[in-house]
């Protein structure tokens, strides 16, 4: 049985709420300037309908989102984001991890937790440990898979768009990483930030490294991440065979492939520990196109 699982990323949604005066201090001054002198022009909410339609069209068993849905962390934005997921599906079918935008302030940095808990919440209730953020990662079983997500999203300083899992994070990753390889599923990991390649410093993931050695030894079949706003293919090692990482651009730019124009993925997951087979699909706008169609495709396993 072939597992239709689809990706998208960063939308960024507008239109942006207007901001009181009183919200615009400090980071948000500074993403707000940016917003409307530069960024707000690269997202198109009428694209993202057209994109969404697409996609729901075309169906899908899982749709996994990874992050920036907000860009300024305001109240407003949070309950827009919560129509946006609710119009992709119910929590059960999508799985959503955050970005840095979406924890863009300390003020609001933890109402996605709340306001978007079903499209992250795992299937057993995670521990309370008291932690702030202790909703990652999860853990979802759908059919042969095993989806864990997991947050990078932490407020910081302005310019930076940093992201950071943490010690206590990385070691129940890897736990579930081990539990889910034994039971032989599928193992997805959705991550905002890319955990590999080379970055510029304000953008990072602190704790790639870590992340990556934890992959090295329990190993995994697919990461799949957001952030870079382009179509990225890398690889990690694993203990046995290479990871595929995969980044998708932003769901929100009208601009056309192969860099930059927003496009969603198809992952078709078939056959079975041991012989899993992957194809990838991406639709987007191709050069010189005018509709949604598919821009690029690849056997993955
Ligand atoms: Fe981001």
């Amino acid at each position: 049985m072939m597992f239709a699982l689809a990706h998208l990323s960063d939308p960024h949604l507008s239109p942006m709420p207007r901001p009181r005066l009183v919200e615009l201090m400090g980071k948000r001054a500074v993403g707000y300037f940016n917003w409307r002198s530069n960024r707000g022009a690269h997202h198109s909410p009428d694209f993202l309908s057209a994109l969404v339609a697409d996609l729901k069209h075309r169906g899908f068993d899982h749709l996994a989102v990874t992050g920036d849905l907000v860009n300024l962390g305001l109240p407003d934005e949070y309950a827009l984001a919560r129509r946006f997921l609710e119009s992709l599906g119910p929590g059960d079918r999508v799985s959503m991890v955050p970005g840095n935008h979406d924890a863009y302030v300390r003020g609001t940095a933890l109402l996605h937790i709340d306001l978007w808990k079903d499209y992250i919440a795992g299937d057993e209730p995670a521990q309370d440990s008291g932690i702030a953020g202790a909703a990652f990662p999860y853990l979802r079983r759908r059919g042969n898979l095993a989806i864990i997500g997991l947050s990078t999203a932490i407020p910081t300083a302005p310019f930076l768009a940093t992201g950071r899992l943490g010690k206590a994070q990385l070691l129940e990753f890897e736990r579930l990483l081990k539990i889910t390889k034994e039971e032989r599923r599928f193992r997805v990991v959705l991550i905002h930030h890319p955990p590999a390649g080379k970055h510029s410093p304000h953008e990072i993931l602190t704790d790639a490294k870590a992340f990556c050695a934890a992959v090295a030894r329990e190993g995994a079949e697919l990461v799949l991440h957001g952030h870079k706003h382009k179509a990225m293919l890398q690889k990690i090692a694993g203990p046995e065979r290479d990871v595929n990482v995969i980044g998708v651009p932003s769901a929100s730019n009208p601009g056309t492939a192969p860099e930059r124009g927003g496009a969603y993925n198809i992952y078709r997951i078939g056959g079975e520990a041991g012989a899993w087979t992957c194809d990838m699909e991406s639709f987007g706008i191709a050069r010189g196109g005018a509709a949604i169609a598919k821009i690029r495709s690849a056997k993955l396993l």
